[in-house]
């Protein structure tokens, strides 16, 4: 393609074109990147009552019973386990219990820092130790002396500092101590390593870094499904997830699994502000997924909906509000004076799916009107999942999951879209292979097989559909791939951005997370037109500049061509022997993944270029290659 790109005259882009979305699904959040260590920490978000004692066992000649005592550790923790001496215990000896991790435990050579309550009397110490599941070696021991009091629940804190690495995650952490005294009951027992730049009840460094290196400008949040909840009474309640620990109840979480809310608002605006990330807040819409009793989803009845606009309204005021409003100031009293930003609140999620009819006859509009009133300058973005906002003055949240040749034919989405409605893309990603017929829908059967992990042509197809979107970037804020992470042992949808397990030397970022990383590397302030002696296909692109500047961006991928595609571009106002960078980033076929303890399939190659006569820069792409050029 012989193409000529101008520096004027295009579209301002947006400052957000690429982010990220996060829900605690695949135990993203609580066993992911959250991270504490210890699973079912405070016998949370069970459905079962008073609560599930699993993963724990006991140790020694322990009995183990869950309570709800007299006494409870907290309005929101009020199940705790007891442990007592068996029948068959011999005085004198240790009684405990024991907890294997998020499917095992990273022992290395760092401090962890722990902490447990307990109730009962006890005069004599606690022991806390890091072994190994297998052999029982056991890599760090600490002892505690007891603070016991009769009748109160005592914090106590401890750390534990292994020497040597454990060679696996087979790993437990263990609990004791000497019942002299008889049981005691024991709740909120938490380990933490060192966590990303060391935030009390923080998160995992290495998948945090992998996140900071994406360079997202967004970070949409908490849901997904996960903030709708099943049934009656579940969604996620902002108020119920700040706070210390003990104040969290936690809830049984949409994916199957209890949540802790360990990561909560707070910890959300946060990560926000630690990946210099605009938040995507999203607010509970009035609807259940699943009902009152898992049949068809439960929507608020009008009458009763503005409790629940009410309640999306203090959650902005705890945001936005000064320390003088109520929420400002119980914000302020958790450590944060300061307002944190937010310029974007979506209302719900896939509201067209779960519930289309009230959503736009009342529930979008109730919440539209409150938020819209108070803070005219958010914007609010429906969950309508189409191109069409439902309110004036609205943006619309646009999801898209598909096979590759799906996402082939949709470089021109958005070039019609109303260009008086901004559209998130809040999720997307290719999740089945093609198929004999190039355009068959992707299916939404049980039986129909995921792609386990993103593989290259998908991540190639997933280009051409956000460079489409990159070139509307005066209308679409940007894109985030969903979901974005999984722990492999504790998953229920994949693909995935990035999959992980309890050993941080094994993340393993995807395919689709390599090419997301270059586009969004590479970001303009303009789209720069362009004019082509040829079509788009094989071969697909976008020109950028920095306005005001001959610095430009040329962004493009090929899909689908034996032969290799040639680039003769022309920039204006560059001239012969100007210098550029291309960047190509390919895999050895379209098939390629990247999965847990392979090699990064992702090949990446950089070329330096001089325009030649007339400031020509001429290269060629070949299939499956997604290539960035920027001019300096
Ligand atoms: O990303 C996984 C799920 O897909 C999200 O929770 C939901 O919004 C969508 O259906």
């Amino acid at each position: 393609a012989n193409i000529t790109v101008s520096n004027h005259g295009g579209n301002s882009s947006s400052p957000l074109m690429y982010g990220i979305m996060f829900e605690d699904i695949n135990h993203s959040g609580d066993g992911g990147i959250y991270a504490e260590l210890i699973q079912n920490r405070a016998f949370q978000g069970s459905t079962e009552f008073p609560s599930t004692i699993d993963p724990w066992e006991a140790v020694g000649n322990a009995k183990l019973t869950l309570q709800n005592t007299t006494v409870p550790l907290s309005w929101a923790l009020p199940t705790s386990v007891q442990v007592a001496p068996g029948n068959n215990f011999a005085s004198g000896g240790s009684i405990g219990l024991q907890n294997p991790g998020w499917w095992g435990i990273s022992v290395t050579p760092q401090p962890y820092s722990g902490s447990f309550w307990a109730l009962g009397s006890y005069h004599g110490k606690f022991t806390a130790k890091l072994q190994s599941a297998k052999s029982s070696h056991v890599w760090a021991s600490v002892e505690i002396k007891s603070k016991c009091q009769k009748g109160e629940w005592v914090e106590h804190k401890f750390h534990l500092n292994p020497r040597v690495a454990a060679p696996d995650t087979d790993n437990i952490f263990v609990l004791e101590f000497q019942p002299d005294q008889g049981s005691l009951n024991f709740n909120l027992i938490s380990l933490f390593p060192p966590t990303y730049k060391n935030s009390p009840n923080g998160n995992r460094p290495g998948l945090m870094a992998g996140l900071k290196d994406l360079n997202p400008s967004f970070l949409r949040m908490p849901g997904g499904n996960n903030i709708e909840g099943d049934i009656f009474g579940y969604r996620w309640k902002w108020n119920e997830t700040i706070g210390p620990l003990s104040q969290r109840p936690g809830r049984p979480g949409t994916w199957g699994y209890a949540n802790t809310d360990g990561i909560g608002l707070v910890e959300y605006l946060q990560w926000c502000e630690d990946l210099d990330a605009e938040p995507i807040l999203a607010v509970w819409s009035g609807v259940y997924l699943n009902g009152y009793d898992n049949d068809n989803p439960y929507d608020i009845p009008e009458e009763e909906i503005g409790l629940y606009v009410q309640e999306a309204m203090d959650e902005l005021e705890f945001i936005l509000g000064d320390v003088h409003t109520k929420f400002g100031a119980l914000r302020a009293s958790l450590g944060h004076p300061r307002p944190w930003k937010l310029n974007y609140v979506e209302i719900g999620n896939e509201d067209n799916i779960s519930s289309p009819l009230s959503y736009a006859s009342y529930r979008f509009k109730a919440f539209y009107d409150a938020i819209h009133a108070a803070y005219p300058s958010i914007v609010i973005i429906s969950s309508t999942g189409d191109l069409k906002a439902i309110a004036d003055n609205s943006a619309t949240d646009y999801h898209e999951y598909a096979r590759p040749n799906i996402f082939a034919t949709q470089f021109g989405l958005f070039d019609n879209a109303n260009r008086s409605h901004p559209i998130l893309i809040g999720e997307y990603a290719t999740i089945e292979p093609n198929t004999e017929n190039p355009l068959e829908p992707v299916s939404w059967d049980a039986g129909e097989p995921r792609l386990p992990y993103p593989n290259w042509v998908g991540a190639v197809a997933e280009t051409i559909f956000t460079l489409g979107a990159e070139r509307n970037a005066d209308i679409v804020i940007g894109a985030s791939y969903a979901p974005g992470f999984q722990n492999i042992n504790g998953s229920q949808w994949a693909p995935d951005l990035v999959s992980f397990s309890a050993d941080p030397a094994k993340d393993v970022y995807s395919t689709s997370y390599y090419a997301i990383q270059l586009l969004s590397a590479h970001r303009y302030t303009h789209t720069a037109p362009f004019t082509s002696d040829e079509g788009f296909g094989p071969a697909f692109y976008v020109a950028g500049v920095n306005h005001g500047t001959n610095q430009y961006t040329f962004k493009a991928t090929v899909y689908n061509t034996t032969s290799p595609v040639p680039f003769n571009i022309d920039f204006e106002g560059l001239h012969q022997g100007a210098k550029a960078t291309l960047t190509v980033l390919n895999a050895p076929s379209g098939l390629s993944e990247n999965v847990p303890n392979g090699e990064n399939v992702v090949k990446r190659t950089t070329t330096s270029l001089t325009a030649q006569k007339g400031g020509v820069f001429s290269f060629q792409l070949k299939e499956y290659d997604i290539a960035v050029l920027t001019t300096f």
